[in-house]
């Protein structure tokens, strides 16, 4: 493929993801050590584009390496229970400093306008405030966590229509309590309370790490899983207590979050790595993603076709048409025949089809258009179709399937089709075949 056809082909591919976000909410939770590293205007960049294709951004930021640096300086010692720090009024006095801090250079980063850099013509607006109230911890194991708290509540309303202005949403890893009191909260715990709250449409932890890696630390690079449902999650986490299972740190710190959001009405959790240049475009606009993608339920379904999957079809077979493997289909065709078809959608994208042409007279059908999205491929979504158009066939007495194809034989042979002749066909067919395109006419019993 030519360049421009490349552009061209990838533009059109990231479409349906563009038309999918417009006007949802994303949340965005990244550690106070994108900002340290100097990534953050990478992230800004991207943040950028998401906010001018429509996305409703909040950000939710860490400020841990700063808090730590700014009690080194100090020489301040915390103690931890469970994992969170004890908050005296000094440390909670070096938390609001690097808090202050970090928030000041992020919307410094976000007010960049650069020309000639992917920030021309941005107008990011940044609203930050008193969003989130917050309580404390209280005692744990006998010890006051003091100024240590957790989320209270989520001043949805104020954010939404920050959001509805265009503005971007940032959240600190700070709470306020209606005493007038400070809190010092997790990053974690905010930014998944928040999701909740704004009924986000997706959570986007970045870390350390790629995603979640089976068996992490039992290999030079442990297998990612990209896709994992609450209960798998649930599952992983149960191994990891009964010390059958590794994770890495960030893993076992994000993936408890990613549960109660999704359990919390979230659509999807993101668990990406912040080391990658565009991790965040590579996971959002691609099918296959980069990290490891939390979700409720399963994210693959199999059903019949309506006339809103129209676009997503013709994507889909778009390049097989070119190549010559199917058969052109205008719009206004498949239009007219979408009842024919099966679709598999996997995660609200079209990524497999079907369709069954009957001849009740015959008692035979023709099963066409199939395919399965080449990122999907090997997964048994081409048998999951094939056997749906079989059970249709049959539910309306059917006998015989038949299939033309030029270049996937193979494929219907080791599934039970024979080859067979044009004369075979039913008569309606026959007076159809494309003598040009001499495809193999195939057919199968059922
Ligand atoms: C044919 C197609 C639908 C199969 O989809 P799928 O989801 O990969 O199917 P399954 O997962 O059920 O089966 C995959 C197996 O079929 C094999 N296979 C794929 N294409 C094949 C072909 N053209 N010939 C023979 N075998 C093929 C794969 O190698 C794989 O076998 P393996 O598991 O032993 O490696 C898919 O490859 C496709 O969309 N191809 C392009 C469109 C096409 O040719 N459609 C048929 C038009 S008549």
């Amino acid at each position: 493929m030519k360049p421009d056809a490349d552009f061209v082909s990838w533009f059109r591919s990231v479409a349906p993801y563009i038309n999918a976000f417009r006007g949802k909410t994303f949340v965005v939770a990244f550690g106070g050590e994108v900002v340290a590293d100097g990534k953050f205007v990478e992230l800004v960049h991207d943040l950028n584009l998401l906010a001018s294709l429509g996305v409703r951004l909040v950000l939710v930021h860490g400020a841990r390496p700063q808090i730590e640096a700014r009690l080194n300086e100090r020489q301040l010692q915390t103690a931890y229970v469970r994992g969170m720090r004890v908050t005296d009024a000094a440390t909670l006095q070096c938390v609001k400093e690097s808090i202050g801090r970090v928030r000041v250079e992020i919307e410094a980063l976000l007010s960049m306008g650069l020309p000639n850099s992917p920030m021309a013509n941005a107008d990011i607006r940044v609203a930050s405030g008193n969003f989130v109230t917050a309580r404390p911890v209280g005692v744990i194991e006998g010890i006051d966590l003091m100024h240590t708290g957790e989320v209270r509540k989520v001043d949805i309303a104020a954010i939404r229509s920050r959001l509805e202005q265009g503005e971007v949403a940032l959240l600190s890893p700070l709470g306020y309590s209606p005493t007038g009191e400070i809190f010092n909260l997790t990053l974690e715990n905010v930014a998944a309370e928040a999701a909740i709250a704004l009924k986000a449409e997706k959570l986007i932890f970045l870390m350390d790490t790629a995603g979640v890696e089976k068996e992490y630390g039992s290999g030079a690079e442990p297998p990612l899983l990209r896709e994992l449902t609450v209960a798998e999650s649930k599952a992983l986490l149960t191994n990891l207590a009964n010390k059958n299972t590794q994770l890495s740190d960030d893993a076992q710190l994000y993936l408890p979050f990613a549960v109660s959001a999704c359990e919390g009405g979230v659509s999807r959790v993101h668990l990406i790595s912040r080391h990658v240049d565009g991790a965040m475009l590579q996971e959002l606009f691609t099918h296959s993603g980069i990290g490891s993608m939390i979700s409720k339920g399963p994210l693959q379904n199999l059903r019949e076709a309506g006339i809103e999957d129209v676009g997503g079809i013709l994507q889909l077979i778009e390049p097989l048409e070119i190549d010559g493997t199917l058969v052109r289909r205008n719009r206004e065709l498949l239009e007219m025949e979408i009842d024919r078809f099966v679709v598999v959608e996997h995660d609200g994208m079209i990524v497999g089809c079907a369709a069954l042409y009957p001849f009740p007279d015959d008692k035979a059908g023709e099963l066409a258009c199939l395919t399965v999205h080449s990122d999907y491929r090997s997964t048994g979504c081409g048998d999951a179709l094939l056997k749906n158009i079989e059970t249709k066939l049959r539910l309306q007495g059917g006998k015989k399937l038949f299939v033309l194809t030029t270049r996937t034989a193979h494929w219907f042979v080791e599934r039970g089709f024979i080859e067979t002749g044009v004369a075979e066909l039913p008569k309606a067919k026959q007076g159809l075949y494309n003598y040009q395109r001499r495809s193999k006419v195939f057919v199968k019993e059922i």
